[in-house]
């Protein structure tokens, strides 16, 4: 086995590329896979911090035995229970039976609802100031709530200036030779992290800038997340783009047109509006039809740009059952600092720009852009021209 040594002579990775997982939470595809990021620090006392999903814990547990052979582990820090990290526990408490379980009051509370036997006197409760000193390497705690559980924690290396990061700034996709941010080519993963924190992590924003706030304390020379890339060289950038997702501020100038359509006539609108946004001057427009298209992918470039034009055909008098999950969940991480626009089609008898109206009414973070535009069939000429009008008034918000 051929593990890297990732700082300094004894804090190895000791994650896994999962590549076979079709979905995250058992609902967000996976098309470029998942790490789940585990690390090993092989000093006096040896510690891990966090393990994997319970489905990779067989090379997980290679890996730690390759590592430190006959010598037993004397620390797993639990910066998170949800059991992507937290899979693996049982076992290395069945292998290490001496081992302490390293976490604050909330980790135990969930320890103990996930494994209702667990045994309190393994656990050593650890609330933010504590130090942990392994020998060479000390560590402290800080909480982060809601990043992306409530008992969510990162530990800090003092000795190696390392920010053990939990969940915040990781990503989806799979790490593929290169472990560091300076290793890859960074725009390979943007998109896949931007969609994992937006369908993560993207209704805790206030909670986010809480604990970038907490973080920036720290005199970080490295951040080793739970999922994906490692930071050592682009450590002010990542902070900058978690800040902005945070505070749901775009990243460029474009907008997504997101439709629902059974037999053409309302995507048909949803061209004449995108050939309109370009005609205005908006070189970003990405066209999505909802039936073919996971709206945790929408969603993740809807964190990306700061226009949403929305379409839906009416569907038992309702909006597109495809079109739900997406609005569903907009509002329910409570979208904002955004520009919608609506268009529809009515046959027969309406349901579908209602029901997103209804979602502008209720999402109070978006500004609602010129009137709503209902086909009834084919688009008709003052349709069209009104499509127009309404992507016109769009390239004005945001240029
Ligand atoms: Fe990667 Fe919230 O677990």
């Amino acid at each position: 086995m051929n593990l890297r040594k990732i700082i300094g002579k004894d804090i190895y990775w000791i994650g896994v590329n999962d590549r076979k997982t079709e979905r995250f939470e058992n609902y967000l595809p996976l098309p470029h896979g998942v790490t789940y990021n585990s690390y090993i620090i092989d000093d006096e006392k040896v510690c891990l911090i966090d393990t994997v999903e319970s489905g990779s814990s067989i090379e997980f547990l290679n890996k730690v035995k390759y590592v430190i052979g006959d010598k037993k582990i004397d620390y797993l820090i639990v910066n998170h229970m949800e059991p992507d990290h937290s899979g693996a526990m049982e076992e290395i408490i069945n292998l290490f039976p001496e081992v302490k379980i390293v976490g604050n009051k909330m980790t135990l509370r969930m320890i103990k609802a996930f494994y209702h036997d667990f045994d309190e006197n393994k656990f050593l409760c650890v609330k933010e100031g504590d130090e942990l000193d392994l020998g060479t390497h000390k560590l402290d705690f800080a909480t982060i709530p809601m990043v992306h559980w409530p008992e969510s924690m990162v530990t800090y290396d003092k000795t190696e200036k390392i920010l053990f990061s939990n969940d915040a700034f990781g990503g989806f996709g799979t790490l593929n030779g290169g472990l560091f941010d300076d290793e890859v080519d960074f725009n390979d993963f943007k998109a896949e992290m931007r969609r994992y924190y937006a369908n993560i992590i993207g209704k805790y924003g206030m909670q986010v800038n809480k604990a970038i706030s907490k973080l920036s304390q720290l005199d970080i020379d490295y951040i080793c997340p739970s999922h994906g890339l490692l930071w050592r060289n682009k450590i002010p950038g990542v902070i900058k783009l978690y800040s902005d997702w945070g505070n749901f501020i775009p990243e460029e100038k474009g907008v997504i047109v997101a439709y629902g359509s059974m037999y053409g006539n309302t995507e048909k609108m949803a061209e004449i509006v995108a050939k309109e946004l370009f005609k205005c001057g908006v070189k970003n427009v990405r066209v999505y039809d909802v039936s073919k298209t996971d709206s945790s992918v929408i969603i993740g470039e809807i964190w990306k740009y700061q226009g949403l034009i929305l379409g839906s055909c009416a569907h038992d008098g309702a909006v597109y059952p495809k079109m739900v999950p997406l609005i569903s969940k907009l509002n329910n991480y409570g979208i904002k600092n955004r520009y919608l626009g609506i268009f529809g089609n009515m046959m027969w008898s309406g349901g579908g720009v209602k029901g997103l109206e209804k979602f502008a009414e209720e999402t109070k973070g978006i500004e609602k852009v010129g009137e709503s535009v209902e086909a009834k069939g084919a688009p008709s000429e003052e349709i069209i021209t009104r499509l127009k009008g309404l992507a016109k008034e769009m390239a004005d918000k945001i240029l």
